[in-house]
């Protein structure tokens, strides 16, 4: 594969303390070169060795791929109008993920396919060039086997969300249905995934159940990570940090003790403050979380209940607007604080050795992702050294 050379950078993000400013290793008039799928040297502009390919920047801004690392990308139809009822008062539940299981469970193959590579591609157009992705709208054997092996023709960041919701036919038998997905569901799927997940929250999964699942999965090999604290203070936070997940994820409705619990732990607290926006629940309170020294990560938490949006720029937006990050920490959330969220040494840089994943945008620096609300200021998308986008 040729070499490239990305020069005449206006504001390069490394997200490198040593190869720039600040915690994002800022650097003006800069240029990266990339060897295969490799970054391989990083500097000023004016010093840039040759290569193969030169890409001149004209003083845009470059930052490292955005890591997406929580999505929930198959499932089949939509649900337009219980957002819209949503929107008129009605409040959000976790039943409303019946619906998209029922849609799910009737779909086939090619159908669910589809829809992953549809919203695969318009991710990539938004800049995230690693994308996690869920099972979780099947919640039977089979439909959650093959929701995992779907989303592995796309992705090495496969989660089972084995217990989303009780199905139907479990209504009023949560305790039956976390039996079958510890003694079946777990054992057969774990081989196509890297993650195990749950949702641990009133009308969906409690703590002794979340925690059956949970070390379930890590008997099967799996990592665990949680859908926790989303729409109550409940025990999702603790779970999580007890069982040493990667990342516990909405943390909306936290105290003291939880913030606590985070900042002594490797437990990234992943917040996605779109599907608040789209339910209008709380904002998670970034600057707490953030002061205490926990580490942040923002994902878009696309799916077609709570957060139909696969774009980081808007959630960097919220983030800063409404969570009160300020750009600088929203763009390493969505970037490094995603790769510590999947537990990923080779994305979320552009440091020598780390992938060549990295983002272009029609603007001179970072700070216009949160200036600038809602214009695609994505222009270009490299994933492992290839123009993709
Ligand atoms: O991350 N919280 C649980 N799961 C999804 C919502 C799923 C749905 O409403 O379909 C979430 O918000
Ligand atoms: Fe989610």
């Amino acid at each position: 594969m040729p070499t490239t050379v990305l020069r005449d950078i206006g504001t390069l993000v490394t997200n490198d303390p040593a190869l720039g400013d600040g915690p994002l290793g800022l650097r003006r008039d800069a240029a990266v070169v990339f060897d295969d799928a490799q970054v391989v040297w990083v500097g000023d502009s004016a010093d840039a060795p040759a290569a193969d390919q030169a890409v001149d920047l004209d003083g845009r801004a470059v930052l490292p791929g955005f890591v997406e690392s929580h999505s929930h990308l198959v499932f089949a139809g939509d649900r337009a109008e219980e957002f819209a009822a949503r929107m008129s008062g009605r409040p959000y539940g976790a039943g409303g993920i019946r619906t998209t299981i029922a849609a799910t469970r009737t779909a086939t193959d090619e159908q669910l396919d589809a829809t992953v590579r549809r919203l695969l591609a318009e991710s990539l157009r938004a800049g995230s060039t690693t994308v996690e992705i869920k099972s979780g709208y099947g919640q039977t054997v089979d439909d959650e086997w093959r929701s995992v092996r779907i989303a592995g023709r796309h992705t090495d960041e496969v989660t089972l969300l084995a217990a989303h919701v009780p199905p139907p036919e479990y209504a009023g038998r949560a305790d039956d249905y976390v039996a079958m997905v510890c003694a079946e569901m777990i054992p057969r799927c774990a081989p196509e995934a890297r993650w195990i997940d749950v949702f641990c929250e009133q009308g969906a999964f409690d703590r002794d159940q979340s925690h059956a699942v949970l070390s379930a999965g890590i008997a099967h090999g799996l990592v665990p990570r949680v859908h926790g604290n989303q729409l109550h203070q409940g025990p999702g936070v603790q779970l999580a940090v007890e069982l040493g997940a990667a990342s516990v994820d909405h943390v909306a409705h936290v105290g003291a003790a939880d913030i606590d619990a985070l900042a002594n732990s490797d437990t990234v607290a992943t917040l996605l403050p779109s599907a608040d926006f789209c339910t209008r629940n709380s904002y998670p309170d970034a600057r707490a979380l953030l002061d205490a020294g926990v580490t942040v990560a923002l994902g878009a938490d696309c799916n077609p209940g709570t957060s139909y949006t696969t774009s980081l720029p808007f959630c960097i937006a919220l983030a800063v607007r409404e969570l009160h990050m300020t750009p600088d920490e929203a763009v390493w959330a969505a970037t490094a604080g995603g790769a510590k969220a999947l537990r990923r040494g080779d994305i979320g840089a552009l440091s020598p050795g780390m992938r060549a994943d990295a983002v272009a945008l029609d603007a001179p620096s970072h700070l216009h992702l949160a200036y600038r609300p809602g214009v695609p200021l994505v222009r270009q998308v490299w994933r492992g050294g290839v123009l993709a986008s």
